[in-house]
């Protein structure tokens, strides 16, 4: 009746922008993302507790935190054939706070590998991923390492919209990606809101979703290759076109600062140079660094120089797994 899981975050080449289903998590297009180390997520859950128990680093959840954590465990006890009962969870990130990482996307795929084995259910990726899905979107590519497709799917009640491996952490392990903290602010519009304001009110929301989806087949195929420089561009490319997308809201949504710019702008700069490095965005101001082990100190220098205030230097990780030893 209790299980721990350990998973790691991921950060998407080929983002996923846009809800077609909010209460499901459906998306509007598939995405593609790398799970990183060495941050992780480790989650202790254990049914047949008084009453349900939330417990994130240290606090208690409040709030709509600690409503997506009881979704989760509810659908797992829907799952389950025996009464499992309220469940106790508690939950440990070992981010460093400067990481500017959304643990979310860990937090959630180690929670539902976690509740799934508490409950004496099978390890099963995909029925894991969907249900790492329901907690936040993105979770559902943590539940494996190496390179995960998150599939958008067709059918209405999502049994189809779930990540798959395509490539696992072996594959390519001279890939790095460098996390830039410019600013170690919380973030003015959470990337649900922004999303659903992007969908709302803006007119180039459609062609992102056609864009976006085609893309993924071809990053895979860069990935197969291990083409870093036109990975890389892609990588830039699907970056743009998320952020112009929000950009054309209204009123419009601009997650890029000062500092993020600055430190973009210089990356063509560094690439004329020869070393290989690219960047991609996710719903904030901090770039995170597209580049090889050998130019990793190179792409940290140019960072810092730019006036990044923290930089975190991550390898591909693994996939998520069950552990021996628990939090309670
Ligand atoms: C920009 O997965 O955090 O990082 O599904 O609403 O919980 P919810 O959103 P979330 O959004 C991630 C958006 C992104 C792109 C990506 O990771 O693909």
């Amino acid at each position: 009746m209790k299980a721990t899981a350990l998973a790691h975050p991921n950060i998407a080449l080929v983002k996923y922008w846009g809800k077609r289903d909010e209460a499901l998590i459906l998306p509007h297009q598939s995405s593609l993302s790398l799970t990183l180390s060495p941050m992780s997520v480790t989650t202790t859950v254990e049914f047949g507790a008084a009453s349900d128990q939330v417990e994130l680093n240290g606090h208690v959840a409040k709030g709509s935190e600690r409503e997506r954590v009881l979704r989760l465990l509810e659908t797992v006890r829907a799952q389950s054939r025996t009464a499992l009962g309220p469940a106790r969870m508690v939950s440990r990130g070992d981010f460093p706070m400067a990481a500017g990482l959304a643990s979310s996307a860990a937090g959630f795929a180690a929670l539902a590998v976690a509740a799934r084995a508490a409950a004496g259910l099978p390890r099963d990726t995909r029925a894991e991923s969907i249900l790492a899905r329901l907690g936040s979107g993105s979770a559902c590519r943590s539940v494996q390492g190496g390179f995960c497709e998150w599939q958008r799917g067709e059918r209405a009640d999502g049994e189809d919209s779930f990540a798959v491996q395509r490539f696992d952490v072996s594959h390519w392990p001279e890939l790095r990606m460098v996390v830039a903290v410019v600013d170690r602010g919380e973030k003015d519009v959470k990337s649900r809101d922004g999303m659903k304001h992007t969908i709302e009110t803006s007119p180039y929301y459609p062609a992102w979703v056609k864009d976006a989806e085609a893309e993924v087949p071809v990053a895979r195929e860069l990935i197969a290759r291990k083409d870093l420089q036109a990975l890389g561009e892609l990588c830039e490319r699907n970056a743009w076109r998320m952020h112009c997308t929000s950009l054309a809201a209204d009123p419009p949504l601009c997650y890029l600062e000062a500092g993020t710019l600055g430190l973009i702008q210089h990356l063509r700069e560094a690439r004329k140079k020869g070393v290989p490095v690219w960047f991609t965005l996710d719903a904030g101001p901090n770039p995170v660094l597209l580049t090889d082990a050998a130019h990793e100190v190179a792409a940290e220098a140019l960072a810092r120089a730019c006036g990044a205030l923290d930089v975190i230097r991550c390898v591909p990780g693994g996939d998520a797994e069950l552990k021996q030893e628990h939090l309670f």
